[in-house]
């Protein structure tokens, strides 16, 4: 038997003997081997019908590998549920008909002249990139605010500002409590509110006044993974959504951009099965640093923040994030030989800066961990350790650049011996 494994839960469904650590074939309990093209990193000896219990691991140690894992058919299911299979582009209509199914009240996004997101951690990571993508491809001016801030300081009102709340619990203290403060305040007001949550019955759907749901699937592990890809991806598909209506681009363009979306759960897979042993290798280097810094620019400072939280978060190891050019008013100095840096450097706008950022890395002593798209020497010669991945456009590199780190993190603090699932001092929801 031989086969193309499009994801991790496809084969999961049967049951499985025994498999080393990273395998291209399964042989299943019943004598039959199943050849795939990827290469996964299965721990247990058997499977027995994953799909009784969702809070199975399913072959991984951990949840957090899991999630990491499941990615790929997380981007696929969310495409599949957002995107309409038979849409006509109608680009002649006053309001051209929608690509994306959203169900949202047609005002929400008609009216929005300005947009707020609110949330934290992983899920305010989440909104940084949408930020970048609702200003510089819908032309809407963006702001995103810590939640745990925003009701000591809320922000002058203003009207058709619409409001986003993102948390995938959907139960998060700090997210609730901004977004009452938001209703509160704003009566009278012409103004939005709209929650993207993994969990569709949740504090927060109740809360809004309408709700985007994330359909990733019971998340276990304390460290986001796959939630927080799916935050991008209806990201993703809200910023076109506004971007076509505003006739920023074109039906064609629209189109494209849709085949970019679709192209990324085979991209993920080639990530997840092309790096993860340079990943060991990075994991194995620096498992015992205490610092350690994440560089991006545009839109992958807001990877360089969550590439450095789910470090900190799983390996307790002191992780800054940092913009590149920032860095090098006054961080700089912290970097010797003991401070690994992982500058994530794709191809596009800020290409030259970020390799720029990375060569003074380089000449202040610190080992230094490319994550590109760019394979060609001289350029990358200057990187000790290198993850690649494939060739993808700037403005969607943080589906794939995000990868590596979060693998990183999850390697690193099980070579640390820590309990990667449960972290220490945090809960998986912080309902006070
Ligand atoms: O459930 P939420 O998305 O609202 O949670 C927000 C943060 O507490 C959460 O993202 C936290 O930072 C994660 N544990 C990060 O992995």
């Amino acid at each position: 038997m031989s086969a193309y494994i499009r994801s991790v839960s496809t084969y999961c469904r049967r049951s499985i003997a025994a498999k080393p650590l990273l395998t291209n074939s399964l042989r299943y309990s019943d004598g039959a081997v199943l050849e795939t093209t990827l290469r996964l990193p299965l721990i247990l000896h058997t499977i027995q019908n994953a799909d009784a219990d969702p809070h199975d691991r399913q072959g991984f140690a951990h949840f957090m590998l899991k999630e990491i894992y499941e990615q790929p058919e997380v981007v696929r299911t969310c495409l599949a549920a957002y995107l309409k299979p038979d849409w006509t582009t109608g680009e002649q209509a006053e309001i051209p008909s929608s690509p994306f199914n959203f169900s949202l009240p047609a005002a929400m996004l008609a009216d929005a002249t300005q947009i707020q997101i609110v949330a934290c951690g992983t899920s305010y990571h989440a909104g940084l990139v949408a930020q970048h993508w609702l200003e510089q491809l819908a032309g809407i001016p963006t702001r995103v605010r810590s939640a745990s801030e925003f009701v000591s300081a809320p922000p002058p009102l203003t009207t058709n500002t619409l409001t986003i709340a993102v948390t995938q619990s959907g139960e998060t203290a700090d997210t609730l409590a901004a977004v009452k403060a938001r209703r509160s305040r704003s009566e009278g007001f012409q103004s939005w509110l709209l929650g993207i949550t993994n969990q569709p019955e949740s504090s927060l759907s109740a809360a809004v006044d309408a709700t985007l749901p994330t359909l990733a699937g019971t998340e276990v592990g304390v460290a986001a993974t796959k939630t927080f890809m799916a935050q991008l991806v209806v990201f993703r598909c809200l910023a076109l959504e506004f971007a076509y209506r505003r006739r920023v681009l074109s039906a064609q363009q629209v189109q494209q951009a849709i085949a970019a979306l679709q192209a990324l759960p085979d991209q993920i897979e080639a990530v997840l099965q092309q790096e993860y042993e340079t990943i060991q290798t990075v994991a194995q280097t620096f498992a015992a640093v205490h610092d350690c810094v994440v560089l991006g620019r545009g839109i992958n400072r807001a990877i360089a923040l969550e590439g450095a939280l789910k470090l900190k978060e799983t390996t307790y190891i002191h992780a800054e994030g940092y913009a590149g050019g920032e860095f090098m008013h006054g961080p700089i100095a912290m970097l010797d030989a003991n401070v690994p840096v992982i500058a994530i450097v794709p191809s596009g706008s800020v290409y030259e800066s970020m390799l720029a950022n990375a060569q003074k890395v380089k000449t202040n002593g610190a080992p230094l961990i490319g994550i590109t798209n760019v394979t060609e020497p001289p350029d990358c010669a200057m990187f000790d350790y290198q993850c690649t991945l494939p060739p993808i456009d700037e403005q969607l590199s943080p589906f794939l650049t995000v990868v590596p780190l979060q693998l990183l993190a999850y390697t690193i603090a099980v070579q640390r011996g820590l309990d990667v699932d449960r972290p220490r001092n945090i809960t998986k929801t912080l309902t006070s």
